[in-house]
């Protein structure tokens, strides 16, 4: 078996955990990257529902190893009841473990996120208010705390000691927040650090022993390739790396280790937050689409921006990532259009153009160029090989192969688990 990488191909939200799942359940290790609790999908397993923010949906797998690796952000209190949650429902966390030196989000991070949420007025990012932003900031500021400095109480009172009273400052005097105490989050911490000791450990090392033994391992990012911080639409991204590259990045693994790269899409685009977003739609058909995708987001509960497929932001997404192969999800939402629009260019100042532009100003200013199709108007849901597929819904999936240039692996047609077509499996993708 071998490395593979699952990224979003889009903003987000792209049915990720469901292709995750599927994949989980191959896989003797699932390793989380980047992002933090700004992440969620919702999996149904047994007639109960997992709502999974942190967490690699491995665990719902008992032959599965779970790893959170060094480039995901905790939010101690979100990750435990995360994990009280599938305690309760019966999922064993034995085969969970978490980096050590993943940074940790603490009370002030959220505050600071929702505090300049607040100050960016009309240019807001449109954050989860997770404090996602604030804990990287830290980080790469080098200010943050990690996990393993929650097991010590002279190292994390020295941690406070230094990193406190800039940010008291900085809520107090700039934001009119009132401060954190640093008696009741030293006490609040030092008991998460205790709650999460039995998970903690070096992970990089057992994941690159899974690798060498040749283990199926599977790198799940979160949010997408278009927020990521370098290769997305700056500054309306998260604060990590979704695309490939994190996954090296976040846990410690050579490239030379992947084999594949799968980005997962939407038969269509989604958006939540603020930024440009060329083939949003018009609010009444817009309305349509996140009724019939149930567009909702899983973290916030926030209504999401609803477009056609963009194949420009595909390609970009290919380019940014390497991907070997696409799964496309939610295939079935599009079966009540009689016509299906895929964006192939975007006409900028005139020109024709075939990427995504490096600035969000040029990308707010692009045209969508459109290749109508016929819709298929009957239901998918119930396609299980790639023939079970009405043939204009076969011919709107070659398009998108043919403009993105990468085979299309894998078909979503429902929410349920084994509502998914295989064409060709995506862990084989290098070529
Ligand atoms: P943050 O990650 O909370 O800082 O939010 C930054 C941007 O990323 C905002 O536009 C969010 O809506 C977006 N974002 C963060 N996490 C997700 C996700 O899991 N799905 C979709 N969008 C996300």
């Amino acid at each position: 078996m071998s490395v593979l990488i699952l990224v979003g191909a889009q903003w987000g939200d792209e049915g990720k955990g469901k292709v995750t799942d599927w994949l989980a359940e191959r896989a003797n290790m699932v390793v989380r990257y980047q992002g933090g609790s700004n992440a969620g999908h919702t999996v149904i397993r047994g007639g109960q529902t997992f709502k999974l923010h942190l967490v690699p949906s491995g665990i719902l797998y008992s032959h599965v190893q779970c790893v959170i690796g060094s480039g995901v952000v905790i939010d101690p209190s979100a990750l435990l009841s995360e994990l009280g949650a599938l305690q309760k429902g019966g999922i064993s966390l034995e085969r969970l473990s978490i980096s050590r030196t993943a940074h940790v989000t603490l009370p002030y991070h959220r505050r600071l996120d929702h505090a300049e949420e607040r100050q960016r007025g009309g240019a807001a990012i449109g954050t989860t208010g997770r404090g996602i932003g604030p804990t990287y900031t830290d980080k790469v500021n080098r200010a943050g705390v990690r996990l393993l400095d929650l097991l010590d109480r002279e190292v994390l009172t020295a941690r406070l000691r230094a990193f406190l009273p800039p940010k008291n400052a900085l809520l107090t005097q700039i934001f009119g927040e009132p401060p954190v105490d640093l008696c009741e989050t030293l006490e609040e911490y030092l008991a998460f650090g205790e709650k999460l000791r039995p998970f903690l450990a070096d992970v990089s090392l057992d994941i690159s022993k899974a690798v060498r033994r040749g283990d199926a391992v599977l790198f799940e990012g979160a949010q997408g390739t278009m927020l990521d911080l370098d290769a997305g639409t700056y500054p309306f991204v998260t604060s990590s790396h979704p695309v490939a590259g994190g996954a090296c990045l976040g846990t410690g693994i050579g490239p030379t280790a992947v084999d594949a790269v799968l980005g997962v899409t939407k038969a269509y685009t989604t958006r939540v937050g603020s930024g440009p977003f060329p083939t949003e739609m018009r609010p009444n058909e817009a309305e349509n689409l996140r009724m019939a995708g149930g567009e909702f987001g899983t973290t916030t509960g926030r209504a999401r921006r609803c477009g056609w497929l963009d194949a420009v932001v595909l390609q970009h997404a290919v380019r940014m990532n390497g991907l070997t192969s696409l799964a496309l999800t939610k295939l079935d939402v599009l079966d009540t259009f009689s016509e299906v629009k895929l964006c192939v260019a975007y006409r900028l100042h005139g020109k024709v153009i075939h990427h995504v532009p490096d600035s969000v100003e040029d990308l707010a200013a692009c045209e969508p160029l459109y290749d109508t199709h016929g819709g298929w108007l009957t239901s998918t849901s119930s396609a299980r090989n790639p023939d079970d597929l009405p043939a204009a819904a076969q011919s709107y999936l070659r398009a998108v192969s043919a403009v993105v240039g990468v085979p299309i692996s894998l078909v979503g047609v429902g929410p349920e688990r084994e509502a998914l077509i295989v064409n060709e499996s995506p862990w084989s993708g290098r070529h």
